[in-house]
């Protein structure tokens, strides 16, 4: 069983885009989105790669109305496995982010959460991603947002290029550890920054985990500014 420095169990992956962690262990930035959660007087959640969908049920638990995205099919998720769609506010809907459209998402989104997926994205399609889900976002809503770092081992052999062309596969030892098959995006602090900025968000904090993925917690300001 490979493990990272967390001792979660990297092994369980499928699809190629890494392993679940957010059913493993909930790291500091599920819990300020939890945090977050709990303030709110209910509303709308999304989980953007959401995976097993474990955040998007925490959610939905709270009492937020939420909606998880991913590429897996259903039954391979909580929501699925359980049919929590009869149990708790939340749908799953399985579907390529990319080709998301804002028929999709409810008309308002209080809470958007993404963990360990925006990488999977080329930066472009991470920009137009993010301005589509801040559309339905009011001023003052929260994104909690987190990405696989440029200062993790996952960048060892990994050329990083300009980021508008950064797109490549890890090196084959850090593809095999960490069952992450594709190209990848990996991320430096102040590009995550940049990325949520150039959606229309103002940044509120931004810090490298131990293993170097970055984290951010940002707010919606207004339209995008660059
Ligand atoms: C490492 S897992 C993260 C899951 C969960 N958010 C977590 O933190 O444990 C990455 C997830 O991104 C999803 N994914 C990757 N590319 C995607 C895409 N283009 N559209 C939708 N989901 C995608 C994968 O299916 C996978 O569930």
């Amino acid at each position: 069983m490979a493990e990272n420095r967390y001792g979660d169990d990297l092994d369980r992956a499928e699809g190629g885009f890494g392993a679940d962690i957010a059913s493993q262990r909930m790291d500091a930035l599920d819990r300020a989105a939890l945090h977050h959660a709990l303030s709110l007087d209910g509303g709308h959640a999304l989980d953007l790669g959401a995976g097993s969908s474990i955040q998007a049920v925490r959610f939905a638990t709270l009492g937020l109305e939420t909606l998880a995205v991913d590429a897996l099919p259903r039954a391979r998720t909580l929501v699925g496995r359980l049919d929590l769609e009869r149990a708790l506010p939340i749908r799953y809907l399985e579907k390529d982010a990319r080709a998301l459209t804002r028929g999709d998402l409810p008309a308002r989104l209080d809470l958007v959460y993404s963990q360990r997926f925006i990488h999977h994205l080329r930066h472009g399609e991470a920009v137009a991603l993010l301005r589509l889900v801040a559309e339905a976002m009011p001023p003052g809503a929260r994104l909690f947002l987190s990405a696989s770092g440029l200062a993790s081992e996952l960048a060892e052999g990994y050329p990083a290029g300009p980021i508008e062309a950064r797109y490549a596969t890890l090196s084959p030892a850090m593809q095999a550890k960490h069952h992450i098959e594709g190209p990848v995006c990996l991320y430096a602090a102040e590009e995550l920054e940049a990325l949520a900025e150039a959606a229309g968000f103002a940044t509120e904090r931004v810090e490298l985990s131990p293993f170097g993925n970055v984290k951010g917690i940002f707010t919606r300001i207004g339209p995008p500014t660059r």
